[in-house]
């Protein structure tokens, strides 16, 4: 596998020399646009991916196709996400952390306990003002977020059940790179270990964590369950994942197209929005059978209260209090 990861890797540096040597300040499209994923295949944000190549193709009567490089086959996100800014590759499904590490006002959703729960999250998402300025203010970097994606919430797994402060105290808990995880971690009691995506696997495995955090999906399809059987119902993030295109290409797409690409994200998001929920029910029976245990009952305001601290700390930044408010505005609790 990682002999095949450098393979494209330079494949799609050589490709990257040989497009810049011809675009003379003009922007080229391409007619196939390579898009970069950590996920697998059957991950729903990888089916969405393919269905909106799928319409952008139709409505663009065959002049694009969208090729997808699920399994981190281009390397993890951070790296995949510099590759569409060098327009290396076009587009890219990148995890909060990535996209906040530019802009501030995204680490708002690296908050714990921020959103109600998934309809909370969609309901900003799709109707906040604050979402389209936010989402434009990462093309001063040459990427431009198309889309968020859900990606559910995470839930701490581990070899022991996790029902409580107490139980987490003094654990080493992958994150993924971000101060604001490490910032939860210590509140809640463990140690956040960062480190990316592909690593964790072998880094419990050898003891180097106790456990991690993450998504039905992701525990499910990186089979963390066979080494880190208790699937604790923490549910302390609801962190979005977007689908970001090379700015540059972005801007060069002649109006029609840039609309036809409009459209098919647009019917993108609404399949894996609902293919998320079918998809969580189905992992975590999958985990089940594979021998995991869900802990359901988890002590969730123990865990809450534990990061009012946090909360308070990071609104003191003005551009996280500005889209935190707003996602409060659209809060059935407030
Ligand atoms: C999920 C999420 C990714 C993230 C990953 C991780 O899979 O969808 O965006 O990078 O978790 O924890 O690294």
């Amino acid at each position: 596998m990682n002999h095949m990861k450098c393979w494209l890797c330079c494949c799609t540096f050589l490709a990257a020399v040989l497009l810049t040597g011809c675009r003379s300040g003009k922007t080229h499209i391409p007619k196939v646009w390579n898009v970069a994923s950590i996920q697998t295949e059957t991950h729903p944000q990888t089916l969405a991916v393919k269905k909106m190549g799928e319409i952008f193709s139709e409505l663009t009567g065959g002049k694009y196709k969208i090729e997808v490089f699920p399994n981190e086959l281009l390397g993890p996100q951070r790296e995949t996400l510099e590759q569409v800014q060098y327009g290396i590759i076009e587009m890219a499904v990148m995890g909060n952390p990535n996209v906040s590490s530019f802009e501030q006002g995204f680490l708002t959703f690296e908050m714990p306990f921020l959103f109600d729960d998934l309809e909370h999250q969609k309901i900003f998402f799709e109707t906040s003002p604050v979402v389209p300025v936010l989402f434009k203010s990462t093309d001063k970097y040459n990427f431009t977020i198309l889309t968020y994606f859900t990606a559910g919430t995470r839930n701490i797994y581990a070899k022991k059940p996790v029902r409580n402060l107490a139980d987490l105290k003094g654990m080493k808990i992958r994150t993924a790179e971000s101060d604001t995880y490490a910032k939860m971690m210590s509140a809640l009691g463990g140690a956040a270990t960062p480190m990316s995506f592909g690593e964790v696997f072998t880094a419990i495995q050898s003891g180097v964590v106790d456990g991690a955090e993450n998504n039905e999906a992701s525990y499910a399809n990186t089979k963390h369950y066979e080494i880190a059987p208790y699937y604790s119902l923490t549910k302390h993030l609801i962190v979005p994942d977007y689908l970001v295109i090379n700015t540059k290409l972005y801007e060069a797409l002649p109006e029609e197209d840039r609309q036809a690409l409009q459209e098919a994200v647009r019917q993108a998001l609404i399949y894996e929005v609902e293919l998320w929920q079918q998809d969580a029910a189905e992992r975590l029976e999958q985990v089940k059978k594979g021998g995991a245990t869900i802990v359901e009952d988890v002590d969730t305001l123990q865990l809450q209260k534990a990061v009012e601290g946090l909360h308070k700390e990071l609104t003191q930044n003005p551009k996280i209090k500005e889209v935190y408010d707003a996602v409060k505005a659209t809060s059935k609790l407030k």
